[in-house]
């Protein structure tokens, strides 16, 4: 637990900061107070004492929580549905209550995966979710323990998340750029690649209005505007790393595009997975850039890492 750079009673606990997006958050939130990082070193959220454990942390002054701990490994799930609901389910319910006990806030994540995609537009908030996987229901889960246990809740679901840091999408289309002159990607699920630094910024400015007491509480979808394929998103950061110099050997146009669903995968995912982001522009007044800009942002940052490497 890293609160000491503070030297104050934390206002903000961020749980999973570790992870792809609690990095992000854990860089910057400290702009709104004391901050204390939980990461499973501190607690594991798939323990057998998990909520003792939890309500038993003192932290006085406690303004909100900030829940980006995550059972993430969508295959895993499917033979490990116990632990996927602990994290997803049970340690999400006990963050709430713990807040809810300090008379703080949450703030919450979740997923498109809550759906099962065969919407043909974008999902608002009122849709009825439909989970086809492990993962998507212990989500789902989550949200309801959440909402059910803390009356000032903010429930964020997001999708495609990716990060300039952490082991995803296109960091591994990057490598295999490097790697072959051919590759194969899905253009059958259609979704919004959403960047870390884009849930980071947007959850400050949902952070700063709870703390100054102007909060619209409830679920909303987070992602980034526009909508895209796998196939898209890998060609998009492949001909900005090419068109920056970096060393591929894949061509952009070499990537092609797969139309039949990969079936061989223990889990399944939604063909659809766009969210309606119009209640969240609305209710705290966001500007969502579109999904090309932190892709390409994040090609920008290959290209740094390589000048230093
Ligand atoms: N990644 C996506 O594409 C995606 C899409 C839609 C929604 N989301 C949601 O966005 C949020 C952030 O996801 P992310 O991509 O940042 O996930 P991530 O990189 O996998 O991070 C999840 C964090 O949770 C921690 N965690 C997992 N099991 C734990 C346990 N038993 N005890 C304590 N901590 C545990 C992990 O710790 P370790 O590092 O030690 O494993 C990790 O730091 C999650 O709510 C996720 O469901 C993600």
């Amino acid at each position: 637990m890293r609160q000491n750079f503070f030297r104050r009673n934390p206002v903000i606990l961020l749980a999973g900061a570790g992870g792809q997006l609690g990095r992000e958050l854990a860089a910057c939130l400290g702009v709104l107070g004391p901050l204390t990082l939980w990461t499973r070193q501190d607690v594991d959220f798939s323990g057998e004492d998990l909520e003792r454990e939890i309500s038993a942390r003192k932290l006085p002054g406690l303004k909100a929580v900030v829940n980006a701990a995550a059972y993430t490994a969508v295959d895993k799930a499917e033979s490990e549905p116990d632990v996927a609901r602990r994290v997803n389910a049970r340690a999400a319910g006990a963050l709430a209550a713990l807040a809810e006990s300090r008379g703080a806030a949450i703030v919450h994540y979740s997923t498109d995966y809550v759906f099962d995609g065969a919407k043909s537009g974008p999902y608002v908030e009122e849709d009825p979710p439909a989970p086809l996987n492990v993962y998507g229901l212990t989500k789902l889960e989550g949200e309801r323990a959440v909402s059910g246990a803390a009356s000032r809740h903010v429930i964020l679901r997001t999708s495609w998340v990716f990060s300039q840091t952490g082991a995803c999408f296109p960091r591994t289309v990057y490598r295999l750029a490097r790697e072959r002159d051919t590759l194969d990607m899905d253009a059958t699920q259609r979704g919004a690649p959403t960047s870390t630094e884009l849930l980071a910024a947007a959850t400050l400015v949902i952070l700063r209005r709870i703390l100054q007491g102007s909060p619209v509480w409830g679920l909303f979808h987070l992602t980034a505007s526009g909508e895209t394929t796998w196939h898209g998103f890998a060609s998009r950061v492949v001909a900005r790393a090419a068109e920056l110099g970096l060393e591929l050997r894949l061509r952009p146009e070499a990537i092609t595009a797969r139309t039949v669903p990969d079936l061989s995968r223990p889990a399944k995912r939604p063909l659809n997975s766009a969210l309606s982001t119009a209640k969240i522009r609305e209710a705290y007044g966001l500007t969502l850039p579109c999904w090309q800009y932190h892709a390409d942002r994040f090609a920008d940052g290959l290209r740094r890492q390589a000048d230093l490497a």
